[in-house]
């Protein structure tokens, strides 16, 4: 019974949408019955852009009632809250004394956020990648599901680990990979913008919790150019961003039948982002309604959560007692 281990998390900052679902939770589901799984509620990490106790309340709880909702079976994986295990922040206080500023300060993320949000460049958004290592080692993580934009913090993740190991001379940690299916490599689905990744906070994101009406329209309104003028063009990004949503909610014969126009100069963009907009109806609807139900039942709620924090914390505590021998915590009185 030693199957590998998995950790990933995704902040309660929003309603899910096609990049956390496509990036990341169907992979959490698919992975679930194969490996050890501990999939998390990241709401330490979004304390970082200072939401109301209100929101990230509303936010936790639906990120919980979407994981149900998307098919992690909580009797199989684990699901928890970050902030229910405190050994995390515990691990993360001494992983702190081995990050170092210029390293946390190169990270793209960190420089992103700097920009997005330069009055508030907090403490926690430089050292975000030791919180997220703390996550995912705390339970001596193989694999680690996460899109694209996760690589390089991943990155940071494997040399914080690594340096402990090498630091206390024992091989406490393995070190955690990102994991993807057969290979294939980690994903970044765009937004309907024309440039760039769907995001929570882009503004250009179709969430699984949306209607079909919003759906539609929100598709109807991406952004296109005037259409190819000679036959087998390149694709510009906005179209080409159209063709990748395409690829992952339709059948290769859909996506064939619109690439034979565009490249015949047929294409009528106002066709493909109907049949855009029903594929993805289709993929999300079944999963809008559960959410829905499930996010009427408290009692439900409550219950995951707290069996999740149970597992997490045996899980966590285990790690954590071992560390703190390691770096010489273990008291002599
Ligand atoms: P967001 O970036 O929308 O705020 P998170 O940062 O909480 O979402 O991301 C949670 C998970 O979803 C991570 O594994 C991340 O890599 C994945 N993810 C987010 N956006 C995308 C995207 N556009 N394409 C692929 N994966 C994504
Ligand atoms: N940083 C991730 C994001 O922004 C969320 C996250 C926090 C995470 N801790 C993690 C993902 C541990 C995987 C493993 O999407």
């Amino acid at each position: 019974m030693n199957k590998p281990t998995v950790v990933s998390g995704i902040r309660p900052t929003g309603y899910l949408h096609l990049g956390n679902y496509f990036g990341a939770v169907k992979n959490f589901v698919k992975m679930q019955y194969d490996f050890n799984c501990f999939y998390f509620i990241a709401d330490i990490h979004s304390l970082t852009t200072h939401p109301t106790p209100g929101n990230l309340q509303a936010g936790v709880k639906q990120v919980l009632a979407e994981y149900l909702a998307c098919g992690i079976d909580p009797e199989v994986a684990t699901i928890f809250i970050q902030s229910d295990v405190p050994e995390v922040t515990e691990l993360y206080t001494i992983l702190n004394m081995n990050a170092y500023l210029g390293e946390l300060e190169r990270t793209t993320s960190f420089k992103d956020k700097a920009r997005q949000q330069p009055d508030n460049v907090n403490a926690g958004l430089l050292t975000y990648p030791v919180l997220m290592a703390a996550d995912i080692i705390i339970h001596k993580a193989h694999f680690v599901p996460v899109g694209k934009d996760q690589e390089q913090n991943l990155e940071m993740v494997r040399k914080f680990a690594k340096r402990f190991n090498r630091m206390y001379k024992k091989n406490v940690f393995p070190i955690p990979r990102p994991f993807t299916f057969d290979g294939a490599d980690m994903l970044k689905v765009p937004g309907l913008d024309g440039s760039g990744k769907m995001g929570k906070s882009e503004g250009n994101a179709i969430s699984l919790f949306d209607d079909p009406k919003e759906i539609r329209k929100k598709v109807m309104r991406a952004v296109t150019d005037a259409g190819p003028t000679e036959m087998n063009a390149e694709k510009p990004e906005a179209i080409q961003n159209l063709f990748t949503l395409l690829d992952i909610v339709s059948k290769p014969d859909t996506v064939a039948h619109f690439d034979g126009l565009y490249n015949k100069c047929e294409i009528r963009y106002g066709d493909l982002k109907k049949q855009l907009a029903e594929d993805i109806i289709s993929y999300t609807s079944p999963i809008r309604e559960k959410i829905v139900s499930i996010l009427e039942d408290d009692a439900y709620l409550a219950k995951v959560a707290k069996m999740g924090a149970e597992k997490a914390r045996e899980s966590a505590s285990k790690t954590l007692n071992e560390v703190k021998k390691v770096v010489g915590f273990n008291s002599l009185f």
